[in-house]
């Protein structure tokens, strides 16, 4: 157990009354709450903080406890919390209860005992024969208690009560109390609990002509609370302060380490809300440097609200005149020193001051603590007296009692919100759950990236960033190597501004939702958000990201290279007049292992055989050459491939060398550098003649700089795509003559090409076209780099209840870019039965992704397969086989990516066949698609070594 666990908690702060109703009775109870655990789990809390269930009369809802060792009766048996506790733990969840060592209820058999004259008991209080004691000390209730003592008729004294009269204050300078609040203590951690809200801290002790708070003695009781926990447990269990003080004050809760572990931020929350209100940062710089340098194993629990109202005793009277005005201008809605309202409400149920909020709440410096419904953004009930209002029951779903009860209406502890927007028709946890886009999936998903997060959010050091824009806070997060940027808009108004990073030249902001790398830094780094935006980056050394974003086919091994023993120029290998033989065989042995590590090659090579060759430049030497491949079992196949001759031994493509020195051979099909310099001899107008063929070539469009390779085989740049045939299996003849007349608008027809003429015959070597303007990617990196970004934004999430959800938006855009292939496919086949005719069978696309490009948002098809009719099954498994291998890809990459992988595929794959249906609109055997898919992936098994081919075909044979 890491002893420090509760700096990267995020707590969830509960009634267990409110929460859920197991037995009917109108109060929620330990077994409702166990039964709901699997939803807290599934939210990405992992501590729970349960507010008072002690024997109590419910005067101040549970805080005036009677007897501290029983569980009050409609909240369930001890029993029945060791059952909740155990399966928390057994979830891995904390659990945290109140610890109320100022007062009790005057229900209290002490309290009863200490009013008879003359008890032993008496001194367990504070009692006094006058009220002029202590004068000064403020009223907290100050709606409610006109003075904080009250007069008892039979003890004939006043006692002393910083809050109720009903709640009077235990006598701390009598050592007996200490020692019996030590034992409760030790009761419930002897139970397993993990820790202890130490409600009303402050006001431990009293002492004439002072504020009778933060007493020096206050704080040593605390000191000596510690170490009676440490003593007894060691190291694990925590003590948490509520101290609602001024920074100064509250500091000294923490001591050397020795007092508290954790408190909560009272003097930043208001600030928050203070600073959204008056759009600039301020006020939270001003309360993250006050409460700044705690011990290093102390930690903030940070909120936004909680069970009580939003307390301004803290702040100046300006401050508070402020906010009451902004926040509260309605009396009904102030209470004591401080507004009574829910989050959602007092953010006038705004979104986005919603998510900044939380942005703030999840990853400065702290603790999270969510107040259990503010998940959904519930609404309060301004109708029921003192804080009530906003601990009304949690609204599960949209049947009677918002599902929190199925006891009568009015047996229910508190009426459910049911007027208004926030009634429980409409905000509730079901609706919520299956809603993508819904508050409680934004705050799940922000739950599962803090996780992966979790140690430079909770223990991280935090460096505010001096932006010139004063509506914007700006913040790094540093833990060890990792690095995080928060930038916060509070401004309702879009913003720009300029970041001073200059100190972390050279790395690239990842955005952490999404993932998407953003420009790297260069030195001041202008950035813009929309009103009250928000956004994390993570900032990544630029060889990690690059290799993130790596196509699989650009993956090569190094490798020690065979050497051929040629005596003569490289001609000796190309031109049979000129042949060396015994070169060539081993020059054709070399090229056969290398291209048996080409993925993208369909068969592996056991043999190859030289079926022409032409060069294509003199110095350094460039072959185009025509082979033909067969396997060990037979099967042949023939390829175009470029091969060049260089002096230098290293760079991609390289598998021979010259024996005894003099230059080295690379296999050009993935060097960017061929398709450039082949485009511009096509664009030259090119003519060459071999000892078997013509050669002629053409292209009449532009011609950049340099092309880039999208996969082997197809290159583009400006304006322009270039397609070589590297296997000749009559594809580029069915593209060149084929896509032209098909009509559709996003197939790109040829205009330029290179072709091979032997009398009658005819072979296409390439083909060349137009390109819209903008930056080209093959489907499948597309595919793939969405596939990446999706699983990231679920790593860490359990693929359980409420899994299409949040598999709906996070891979929207592969979802939108699967249902775009299954329409275009449908339209394919449609117009491609129009161009090849009626027949047995549909005339199929025969390739997969890579026959796409993507541009723009748009996707365009460049290139057909052979000739072949079949069932539409298999082009759909064709594309499918893709999407499904980019998410293993994906999942490759990064850790943690593996258990959505499957659900992911399952999901895209309806979306695929879905849109394909409906646009097809024809009845089709959906039942072979699995059959499709398994034979699809026997075939695809043999390309290469990754496993992710493998596990695409075990995935099949499952299912089949
Ligand atoms: C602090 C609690 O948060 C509040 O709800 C309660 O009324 C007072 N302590 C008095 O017990």
């Amino acid at each position: 157990m890491d002893p420090l666990w509760y700096q990267d908690a995020v707590i969830y702060q509960l009634h267990v009354r409110s929460f859920f109703d197991a037995n009917d009775d109108g109060y929620g109870d330990f077994e409702g709450l166990r039964q709901k655990l699997p939803y807290l789990e599934a939210l990405g809390v992992d501590t729970l903080w349960l507010m008072p269930f002690f024997q109590s009369p419910l005067r101040d809802d549970g805080y005036d406890i009677a007897d501290y060792y029983r569980i009050l009766p409609v909240h369930g048996s001890l029993e029945d919390f060791r059952r909740f506790l155990d399966e928390a733990r057994g979830r891995g969840m904390r659990v945290i209860v109140e610890l109320v060592l100022n007062h009790t209820s005057s229900d209290h058999p002490w309290f009863q005992e200490a009013r008879r004259p003359g008890s032993p008991m008496r001194d367990f209080y504070v009692w006094s024969d006058t009220p002029e004691k202590y004068q000064g000390v403020r009223v907290i209730f100050q709606d409610f208690e006109p003075s904080n003592w009250t007069y008892d008729p039979v003890a004939g004294a006043y006692y002393w009560h910083r809050f109720y009269h009903h709640q009077p204050d235990l006598n701390w300078d009598n050592p007996e109390v200490e020692r019996a609040m030590h034992q409760v203590m030790f009761f419930w951690a002897d139970l397993g609990v993990d820790g202890f809200r130490l409600d009303a801290i402050p006001y431990l002790y009293e002492r004439e002509g002072t504020s009778c708070e933060n007493l020096p003695e206050t704080i040593a009781a605390v000191k000596r609370l510690r170490k009676a926990l440490d003593e007894r447990y060691g190291p694990g269990k925590v003590l948490l302060a509520e101290a609602n003080m001024w920074p100064e004050e509250t500091l000294p809760y923490f001591g050397e380490g020795d007092g508290v572990h954790m408190a909560y931020n009272f003097p930043l929350m208001p600030r928050i809300f203070l600073a959204l209100r008056r759009e600039d940062r301020g006020p939270i710089e001003a309360m993250l440097r006050e409460t700044e340098g705690i011990p290093e194993t102390a930690q903030w629990a940070l909120f936004l609200r909680n069970h009580d109202e939003l307390t301004l005793e803290k702040v100046t009277e300006e401050e508070r005149e402020f906010l009451w005005e902004v926040y509260a201008p309605d009396p009904r809605f102030r209470l004591n020193l401080g507004i009574r309202r829910r989050l959602m409400p007092l953010l006038g149920g705004d979104r986005r001051r919603y998510e900044l909020l939380h942005a703030l709440l999840f990853t400065l410096k702290g603790s999270p603590v969510l107040y259990y419904g503010d998940e959904i953004g519930m609404g309060d009930n301004p109708f029921l007296g003192d804080r009530n209002g906003v601990r009304t029951p949690m609204q599960w779903s949209a049947d009677r009692n918002a599902g929190f009860s199925r006891a009568p209406y009015h047996r229910l502890y508190l009426p459910p919100v049911s007027e208004g927007p926030y009634s429980y028709q409409f905000v509730n946890v079901e609706a919520q759950g299956e809603n993508p886009h819904s508050l409680l999936n934004f705050v799940r998903r922000f739950l599962v990236l803090r996780r992966q997060h979790a140690r430079v959010f909770g223990r991280g050091g935090l460096r505010l960033l001096p932006v010139a824009n004063r509506r914007i806070l700006a913040y790094l997060r540093e833990y060890g190597e990792e690095r995080v940027l928060v930038v916060a808009n509070l401004s309702r108004y879009t913003q720009a501004f300029d970041l001073p990073l200059e100190g972390e030249v050279s790395l690239v902001p990842v955005e952490l939702f999404s993932q998407s790398p953003f420009p790297p830094v260069e030195g001041r780094y202008r950035l813009s958000l929309g009103p009250h935006g928000f956004a994390l980056f993570a900032l990544r050394p630029r060889e990690e990201v690059e290799r993130l974003h790596l196509p699989d086919w650009a993956e090569e091994a190094p490798q020690r290279v065979p050497a051929v023993p040629l005596a003569g120029g490289v001609e000796g290998l190309f031109i049979d007049t000129l042949a060396e033989e015994g070169a060539r065989a081993a020059f054709l042995q070399a090229l056969a292992g290398a291209l048996r590590e080409r993925s993208w090659l369909a068969l592996k090579p056991k043999e190859v055989e030289l079926l022409d060759a032409l060069r294509l430049q003199k110095d350094p030497p460039l072959y185009l050459t025509l082979l033909r491949l067969e396997d060990a079992q037979g099967e042949a196949q023939e390829v175009f491939l470029p091969i060049a001759f260089r002096p230098e031994g290293e760079g991609p493509g390289l598998f021979a060398g010259v024996r005894g020195g003099g230059g080295h051979f690379f296999e050009l099909s993935q060097d960017p550098g061929f398709y450039s310099l082949l485009l511009r001899r096509l664009a030259q107008g090119f003519e060459g003649r071999s000892l078997r063929a013509h050669y002629r070539g053409r292209h009449r469009g532009p011609v950049p700089e340099g092309l880039e390779l999208l996969h082997p085989g197809l290159a583009a740049g400006e304006g322009v795509w270039l397609q070589v045939g590297l296997v000749q299996d009559g594809g580029l003849e069915r593209t060149e003559s084929l896509l032209p007349r098909l009509g559709l608008p996003w197939a790109l027809g040829a205009q330029g090409g290179l072709y091979w003429e032997r009398g009658e015959r005819r072979r296409v070597l390439a083909l060349s076209g137009a390109l819209p303007p903008g930056r080209p990617q093959e489907a499948f990196a597309l595919a793939e780099g969405l596939a990446l970004e999706g699983l990231l934004r679920l790593r860490g999430h359990a693929p359980d209840g409420g899994a299409r959800g949040l598999l709906a938006e996070a891979l929207r855009e592969l979802e939108a870019l699967a249902r775009l292939l299954g329409v275009r496919l449908a339209l394919l086949h449609r117009a491609l039965r129009e161009a090849e005719g009626e027949g047995v069978g549909v005339p199929l696309l025969n390739r997969g992704l890579g026959a796409f490009l993507a541009l723009e948002g748009e996707v365009y098809l460049l290139a057909l397969g052979r000739g072949e009719r079949g069932s539409p099954l298999k082009d759909l498994a064709r594309l499918a086989y893709d999407l499904e291998r980019a998410l293993y890809l994906a999942a490759e990459r990064e850790e943690g990516l593996e258990a959505w992988v499957d659900p992911a595929a399952d999901f895209l794959e309806e979306a695929l066949l879905q849109a394909y249906r409906e646009t097809s609109q024809e009845g089709w055997p959906e039942e072979g698609f699995p059959e499709a898919m398994r034979l699809l992936a026997e075939r695809q098994r043999w390309r290469e070594e990754r496993p992710s081919r493998l596990r695409v075909l075990e995935r099949w044979q499952a299912r089949t």
